[in-house]
């Protein structure tokens, strides 16, 4: 039995799609959940925070798909860190109480020398809590996720389609390496048959690496817009987060998050995965063709 977390948000629905060609029995965890036609997958309530919960829920579960963050409408929304830890360790407790025998989790690169900006020092902490817990694990670590529905990805298309001339400000330069999704979704249902991938952790990406000023001119190529990019200087971190929040199909508190994040670079270390998996994630090109 698989418990899949996160199944109403973008990483989890896309698990739930592929996962469901699988004909493997699927419990998924929601706040609020939905009915299901197929009789393979069965919806549970639950919340992260509600350790008990979480007990009932895990019992006769062999795999955990750990797919959750807390930056969307919570009560305290500033310290969603301290939510997220507590969600981890709560799934980390049930798990142990009902022996599961794995958790997969995706999150968020980082680079080890440098000052983690909030969203991403909190997604290290759960892989740090999940990586040391004594169960066996399987984590990816990607940047942006090219496909719609995503967080990171909607902003950078509202971005691009709405605004004829677009700031360019401290993030200038940081550099990303993004994913498409379906390429994602490869590596985190693939891996339930590869156990080589067990307690390892991977960085994801495409083959290209690029700053945020180069991802938003080549999207704007992509999708046929002439922009113009001005750089001004300072993050303008408060006023971006609002107006974006307003503007993109994404929670006003993760758009927040998201653009502290940009001054964090998000390039893959090296890894094996080509070997393991027989594929290479597509282009960046390649990715946004497939969505225009
Ligand atoms: N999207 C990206 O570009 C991207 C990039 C890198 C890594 N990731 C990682 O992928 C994972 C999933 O992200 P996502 O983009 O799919 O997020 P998302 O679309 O915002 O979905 C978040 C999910 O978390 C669930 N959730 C939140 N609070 C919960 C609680 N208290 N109890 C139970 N469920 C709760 C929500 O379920 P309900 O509200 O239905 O209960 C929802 O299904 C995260 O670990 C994230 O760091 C995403």
């Amino acid at each position: 039995m698989i418990l899949l977390t996160g199944s109403t948000g973008f990483i989890g629905g896309n698990v739930l799609r592929s996962l469901s060609e699988r004909k493997v029995p699927i419990r998924c965890l929601s706040r609020n959940p939905q009915s299901s036609a197929n009789p393979d997958i069965f919806y549970v309530t639950g919340d992260v925070l509600d350790y008990d919960s979480l007990v009932r829920v895990t019992a006769g579960v062999d795999i955990v798909y750990y797919l959750i963050h807390m930056m969307g409408k919570q009560k305290e929304q500033q310290k969603f860190n301290i939510l997220d830890r507590l969600a981890a360790n709560n799934m980390i407790r049930a798990c142990r109480v009902n022996k599961v025998r794995r958790i997969i989790h995706l999150t968020g690169m980082s680079d080890p020398d440098e000052i983690l900006s909030h969203h991403l020092a909190s997604r290290k902490e759960v892989e740090e809590i999940i990586r040391k817990s004594g169960i066996d694990y399987t984590i990816f670590r990607a940047s942006v996720i090219i496909g719609r529905g995503g967080g990171a990805f909607e902003v950078l298309d509202t971005v691009v389609r709405k605004f004829p001339v677009i700031p360019i400000l401290d993030w200038e330069n940081t550099r990303v390496q993004p994913i498409y999704i379906d390429d994602v979704i490869h590596y985190l249902v693939g891996c339930l048959d590869k156990i080589e991938t067990i307690n390892q952790s991977y960085d994801i990406g495409c083959p290209d690496i690029m700053t945020y000023r180069e991802l938003m001119e080549q999207y704007a190529k992509a999708v046929g817009l002439k922009r113009l990019f001005v750089r001004v200087h300072g993050s303008w971190h408060w006023i971006s987060g609002r107006v974006l929040g307003q503007l993109a199909p994404v929670d006003p508190n993760v758009v927040y998050w998201l653009i502290e994040s940009l001054r964090n670079n998000m390039v893959c270390e090296p890894n094996d995965l080509k070997k393991i998996f027989g594929f290479e994630p597509i282009s960046f090109e390649e990715s946004i063709r497939k969505l225009v």
